[in-house]
Order: C-alpha cells, then structure tokens, then sequence
C-alpha cells in the first residue's frame, strides 16, 4: 500500500500524460532521492558505505511507441515535450536534465534496442538539494523502461548503467556508485550497507540490509540544505579529491612494501606506519587518505552501533565522521558556508550527530535529531545560520521499482 501523496501525484501524473500523448501510461516507476548517512568519499576508493532511500520521488509515466523516438515532458522543467531519437542521441546545450535521461537510454539501448516511448515526469526530489535528484532521475526512468520493454537487468547492473549514464558523455559527472546504488537498491525501514570493492561481475561485493527503527529511539533525520550556495561535482574539488586518492596507491604501495589496489586495501594501522613519509611525500595527501581510511572505519563502527542498538554512538561516529571531512578531506574550500552549518548544529540541543552529505563544496548537512527537538533544531539553526536553509525531514524509503497496482489502475 502506497502512501497519499504517491497515489495523488501518480494520478495527478497519469492524467497529465494522457492528455499530452492521447494515450495510456503502461508503466509508472518510482525512485526515490538518496541519504548518505556515513561513508563519505569512500565509494570510489573501493570503501563503505551506509545510506538510505529518502521519502521524496522522482515517478516516470510511459508508454511504448514504435518511431524510434523519446519524447519526454518533465513536469519541472518543460514547457513542451522535448524529443531525441534513439539511434542518434546528442548532448544537448539547454535543457540540462534531458541529458541524463539521454544518458539512461544510450546505456539501456546498447543492452535491447528500444523501439521508442512517450516519457512524463513528476518528481517531489528537490534538486540541488544534495539529495541526488539525478540518480532519482535516472534509475527511475530506467526502471520504466526495463519495465515497459520487460528488459531482463538486475537492480545492482540497472543501477551502474545509470552511474555509466552520469559518468558518460551526454553528461560527464565522474561521480562514484553511491548515488544510484542506493536510489536503485534501498529498502523501506532499513538502512543500506554497501561494499563498493567491485567483483569480476559485479561493482559491489556485499549488499546489506539492516532494518532499523530510529522512531523507536525517539529519533529523526533531516536534512539541512542551503540552496543558495551552488555546487558542480565536476567543476568543483570532486575529481581533484579523487585523483589524489588515486595517486597516493603507488606512494602508500611503496612505503608499506605491498601491493595496494585503492584506499580499501589499507588499514588504520598501515596509515598510521605511513603516517609521516606519506606526509614528507605531501602534506595534503595525508589528509586526504587519513580522512578515507579512518571514514572507512567509522562505517564498520557505526553498523556494529546499530546492530548494539547503541544510538548515542551511531550519532558521535556520525559527527566524527562531518568533523574529519571539514579538517582532513576539506570539502568546505570554497563554502565556508558548511562548516558555519554544521558547527552551528553541532551545539543545538536535541542533536545526536550531524555531518556533511555527499560530494561537498555546497552546504549540505545531515543530522540525527531527537523528534521532540526537531522544530526547535531548525529554528535555532535558521537563527545561527542566517537565512536562506531549507529543510527535508525523511523516512527510510524504497527503492526503485515499478508501482505495479498504480501502473494499472
Ligand atoms: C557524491 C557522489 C558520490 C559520492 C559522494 C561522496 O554524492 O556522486 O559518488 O562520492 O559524493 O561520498
């Protein structure tokens, strides 16, 4: 049974579709935006990671047609239906969503040639909302068309062709696997452990699902999000972040006298051994790979909190884990806006931990805050803060998935 506001945007979007295409949706598929709860920067390192679906959807109406073409209306952001053809797929200037939808077809047409579709959109995601709003889109259209072309992908694969999608050419973001493994792959209730050391076939070696009640504990996450501030993975620090932790395998491989395939390979106490000579080597570097391999530490721990039901803990390794991406990874060059916004939400009451989320060089902030605080939270953030933050409170939510009972009434 799905939830209110799911059935009246489904039959809001559904109607709408109609009387664009003049015909029936056949399938209407949902993705939810995604919750990085810890485990920052660990994804393309090979590392951890632990996060969530959010109770915010991007929902894809469509229906088949036979032209070879993708017509597509996105509620958000068209005026009238943009169309592309299948064979002949082009990055476009404008209309910078097209291009991951774009994206999400070229990979799934090299899997089954698409015949062509009628695509409607309708999305509750905030975008730049650090919530990843683009892999809500792309495994929520994915997950329409492998419905409506009964296109045979198990979740973990549909969810890397939508990462090859966003790294791809139409629109060349050089993210890690955690967005879309977790929009595709997450459960209601329950938070999502991943490994992302890739296997021969697979680009996650374990998948684990642990079900927990934070309302239990009296407890809620928020998100914390200042819009104003504007973030580009690609432009930004990301990929200089990334490439550092690259080049420190062959610096970490010499010192340590073994062979090193990523940051996953190397311990707390190998770190520490290199702690220096990494640091004679470059200074930066050692912050950088002392923040990846002690985050990659503090996943462990906080699933072994949960697991111990110990949620003050979870909540400190949270905070940890915020501080060490501000001092060590410092995702805050260029926004000193995020550190205002975590270290003012660090001394509101109420709150059991609180860090940054996701790629970083924005301000966006995660926070596990007791319910009974949660008003008084923002109040008091908004205060400290100054003006302008936005907040999206969430549920552990689903992942993508066809909405069967929705698609046919
Ligand atoms: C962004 C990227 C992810 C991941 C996080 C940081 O969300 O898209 O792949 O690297 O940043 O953990």
């Amino acid at each position: 049974m799905k939830d209110q506001n799911t059935v009246d945007r489904v039959k809001a979007a559904k109607k709408a579709f109609q009387s664009l295409y003049q015909n029936h949706a056949e399938v209407v598929a949902q993705s939810p935006g995604r919750a990085e709860i810890i485990g920052n920067h660990t994804d393309y390192n090979n590392g951890y990671a632990l996060s969530a679906g959010i109770s915010r959807y991007t929902y894809t109406c469509i229906s088949r047609k036979t032209d070879g073409k993708i017509q597509v209306f996105s509620e958000g952001y068209s005026k009238k239906p943009e169309e592309f053809e299948i064979d002949n797929i082009q990055k476009g200037e404008h209309a910078h969503w097209l291009n991951y939808i774009k994206g999400v077809v070229y990979e799934l047409n090299k899997r089954k040639p698409l015949a062509g579709a009628n695509i409607y959109i309708s999305s509750d995601v905030p975008s730049s909302g650090g919530v990843s709003s683009s892999a809500a889109l792309e495994l929520s259209v994915a997950t329409a068309l492998c419905g409506l072309f009964a296109i045979d992908v198990d979740p973990v694969n549909k969810a890397r062709m939508c990462q090859s999608a966003e790294n791809g050419s139409f629109v060349g973001i050089p993210c890690g696997f955690l967005d879309q493994a977790s929009s595709g792959l997450a459960k209601k209730d329950t938070l999502l452990f991943l490994d992302f050391l890739p296997t021969d076939t697979m680009p996650v070696s374990k998948i684990d699902y642990i079900p927990f009640d934070f309302s239990k504990h009296g407890l809620s996450f928020i998100v914390m999000v200042d819009k104003e501030v504007k973030r580009n993975l690609g432009s930004s620090g990301y990929p200089a972040r990334r490439k550092m932790c690259e080049d420190s395998i062959s610096h970490l491989s010499k010192i340590l006298g073994k062979e090193i395939r990523s940051l996953r390979d190397v311990s707390i106490y190998e770190f520490e051994s290199s702690r220096v000579k990494l640091k004679n080597i470059d200074p930066v570097m050692r912050k950088r790979v002392e923040h990846v391999v002690y985050e990659n530490q503090r996943v462990l721990d906080a699933v072994e909190a949960l697991k111990q039901e110990a949620v003050e803990e979870f909540g400190k390794i949270l905070t940890d884990s915020g501080k060490s991406a501000l001092e060590l990874y410092e995702l805050d060059e260029k926004t000193p806006e995020l550190t205002k916004l975590i270290t003012k939400g660090r001394e509101i009451d109420g709150v059991l931990g609180i860090r940054n989320m996701g790629g970083g060089f924005s301000a966006i902030g995660l926070a596990l805050v007791c319910q009974d605080a949660l008003e008084s939270f923002q109040d008091e953030l908004s205060y400290e803060y100054g003006s302008g933050l936005e907040y999206i409170p969430f549920e552990l939510s689903q992942g993508a998935e066809v909405l069967t009972a929705l698609s046919n009434s």
